[in-house]
C-alpha cells in the first residue's frame, strides 16, 4: 500500500485512508504523552524547588528562634542565677532559705541546660565551629551519653570538603536517624559509619532496636503528619545525593546517605 506519493486529484482509498487515521491517532497519542511526561518533570522540578525553598526558610527561622531564646529567656534566667548568689551571700545562718535558696538555682541551672540544648538543636552551632565531620561525631558521643546506650562511632577516609548548604543537610539528616532511633527503636545500640572515599561520602547511622515494616510506614506516612522520612529524602536530594533507609520488624534500623564530593 503506497500513501505518501499519490498523484495529485488521484484519491485515497479506502484502506488507505483507515492506515493514514491509525497513523494519525498513534501520533496524537505519542506526542499527547510527551506533553503529559514533560508536564509532570517541570511540576517535580517546581515542587524540588519549592521544597528546597522551604528547607532554607526553616533553617532560617530555626537560627531566628534560637537566637531569640538565647537572647531573652536565656539571660534572664543567667541574671536571676547571678541574683540569687548576691542573695545567698546576705543570708546569714538561716539553713532554711539556704537549702530553699539552694534548690531554686537547681531549678534554674537545668532550665539553662533545657535551654542551651534546645538552642543546640535548632541552631548546630557545633557545625559552624568545628564543621560536619566533627560535629556529626560530638553529636553522636553526647547523644550517646544522654541515651545511654552503647555508641560506635567510626570514621574513615579524610575529612570531605562540601558547600556549608551540604553540610547543614547532612547533619540535620543525622540528627533527624538519632531522633528516630532515640524516639522509636528502643535500641541497646547505635554505630555511627562515616566514609569518605572515591569522590563520595558515606554516612551511616544503625540502631539494633525493633526495626519496623518499612512498606506500611510509608503508606502511612501519605496520611500521617510524621515528615521525619520525607525531609531526610528531600535534603539528600538537595546535595545530589541518595538515601536509603533499610529496616524489618525485630532487625533494627539502618539510614544511609550518600552524597558526591
Ligand atoms: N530507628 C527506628 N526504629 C524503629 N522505628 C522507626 C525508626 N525510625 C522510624 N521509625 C518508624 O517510622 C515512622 C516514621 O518516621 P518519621 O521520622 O518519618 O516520623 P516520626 O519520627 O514518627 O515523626 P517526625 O519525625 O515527623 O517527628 C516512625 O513513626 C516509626 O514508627
Ligand atoms: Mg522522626
Amino acid at each position: 500500500m503506497n500513501v505518501t506519493n499519490k498523484k495529485s486529484g488521484e484519491e485515497f482509498t479506502r484502506d488507505e485512508l483507515e492506515l493514514l487515521t491509525s497513523f494519525a491517532e498513534h501520533v496524537a497519542i505519542v506526542l499527547q504523552r510527551n506533553v503529559l511526561l514533560s508536564e509532570l518533570e517541570e511540576n517535580r522540578s517546581i515542587q524540588e524547588r519549592l521544597t528546597k525553598k522551604i528547607i532554607d526558610a526553616q533553617e532560617e527561622e530555626r537560627k531566628r528562634i534560637a537566637l531569640a531564646i538565647h537572647d531573652s529567656v536565656v539571660q534572664l534566667i543567667a541574671s536571676t542565677l547571678l541574683r540569687l548568689d548576691a542573695c545567698e551571700a546576705h543570708l546569714s545562718g538561716n539553713d532554711r532559705a539556704r537549702a530553699e535558696l539552694y534548690k531554686a538555682k537547681e531549678v534554674l541551672d537545668d532550665s539553662l541546660g533545657e535551654m542551651r540544648g534546645l538552642i543546640s538543636d535548632l541552631r548546630p552551632v557545633l557545625l559552624d565551629d568545628l564543621g560536619l565531620i566533627p560535629a556529626l561525631r560530638k553529636t553522636a558521643e553526647e547523644w550517646g551519653k544522654e541515651m545511654g546506650i552503647t555508641t560506635e562511632i567510626t570514621l574513615e577516609g579524610p575529612h570531605p570538603d562540601l558547600p556549608k548548604s551540604a553540610e547543614t543537610a547532612l547533619f540535620r539528616i543525622v540528627q533527624e536517624a538519632l531522633a528516630n532511633v532515640k524516639n522509636h527503636a528502643k535500641a541497646t545500640r547505635m554505630d555511627l559509619k562515616i566514609t569518605s572515599a572515591d569522590g563520595r561520602l558515606e554516612i551511616k547511622v544503625k540502631d539494633n532496636g525493633v526495626g519496623f515494616d518499612f512498606e506500611k510506614i510509608i503508606a502511612k506516612s501519605l496520611t500521617s503528619k510524621n515528615i521525619g522520612f520525607e525531609s531526610m529524602q528531600e535534603r539528600a536530594k538537595m546535595c545530589e545525593g541518595s538515601l536509603e533507609i533499610n529496616s524489618a520488624p525485630g532487625k533494627g534500623t539502618e539510614v544511609k546517605v550518600v552524597v558526591p564530593l
